[in-house]
């Protein structure tokens, strides 16, 4: 089947139509994707609105195990079952579909995806692609914002390459969502204990990339004032607006991004009055189907 990919913004992201990810995924498909995913970093499948939990579980596992949502100690009998187990609920719907009140931990945690972050690099396996499929939308506010972290690699200087290349950083929940607003959060530590990442890495397109966002709390071997500078200057320099592709979106748009070179935040909208149902699917490079976060 002939796919049509059209760039959506002048460094990265496109658009691809033709992709119906209701049918089995052959190789050409699955080319098409990680072809388009390796060049773009962002891509968004269009018009995929009849597609159910099961396909979009079943797509995504196409292109390599799913991390699974955490179940946070829940038992069987008591976990929300709206969204499949597999997909994270990305929405302000509660478990009967109404919408959330203010002051959940759900909103709390939507708040801090407001900062520019990468999904789960707080984990330690490495998270490939998050795929977000729209179902209920917003009439204005609550686009998801990208930047490409190639682009914020390749200009930096000559010398401040050299110097972020052999870096490490620790990656933390904690320290992301006291950032983003949430106040005794150290509980998370247990589940989710930080993790070491490199700071530059190679993507699939051989180009090297910025591991950077909300989750990257310290460098190693860095007085801690002057890692935080570090890692701030270098999140601020790369989402400058003329860095930034803001995904406004349409009801069956499934759109995909690689983890391991791009950062994303989601914008503001009416959460009190406005639904908004996306639900998302989250890959890593290698491994079984696993829940992200070690076992509390
Ligand atoms: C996510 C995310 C942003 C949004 O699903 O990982 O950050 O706009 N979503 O909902
Ligand atoms: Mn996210």
């Amino acid at each position: 089947m002939p796919f049509q990919v059209n760039q959506l913004h002048p460094i990265f992201a496109a658009e691809m139509f033709g992709c119906d990810i209701l049918k089995p995924v052959t190789d050409e498909t699955r080319n098409a994707v990680e072809d388009a995913m390796a060049k773009y970093a962002v891509l968004v499948i269009r018009d995929q609105a009849a597609a159910s939990d099961e396909d979009q579980v079943r797509f995504a596992k196409a292109f390599g195990p799913l991390e699974l949502p955490p179940d946070l100690g829940m038992s069987e009998r008591t976990r929300p079952t709206r969204v499949h187990p597999k997909l994270y609920d990305v929405s302000n719907l509660d478990e009967n579909g109404n919408l959330d009140k203010p002051d959940t931990l759900r909103r709390k945690f939507a708040k801090g995806n407001e900062l520019f972050h990468t999904d789960s690099s707080f984990n330690d396996l490495p998270t490939k692609w998050s795929m977000l499929l729209a179902h209920v939308v917003t009439p204005t506010g609550g686009n998801t914002e990208f930047v490409d972290t190639r682009a914020a690699y390749d200009a930096l200087s000559p010398s401040m390459k050299e110097q972020v290349e052999p870096l490490s950083v620790i990656h933390s929940l904690t320290y992301s969502r006291e950032r983003g607003g949430l106040t005794g959060t150290t509980v998370f530590d247990r589940a989710f204990p930080p993790v070491t990442q490199p700071l530059v890495r190679t993507s699939a397109s051989g180009r090297k990339a910025l591991y950077i966002g909300a989750h990257a709390a310290t460098v190693v071997g860095m007085d801690e004032a002057a890692g935080r500078t570090l890692l701030d200057k270098l999140i601020s320099d790369a989402s400058r607006p003329e860095y930034i592709y803001s995904h406004k979106w349409l009801p069956g748009d499934l759109v995909i991004w690689d983890n391991r070179c791009t950062m994303h935040r989601a914008t503001e909208y009416a959460y009190m009055e406005d639904r908004r149902d996306l639900r998302r699917a989250t890959i890593n490079e290698f491994g079984e189907d696993r829940v992200g976060a070690r076992p509390i």
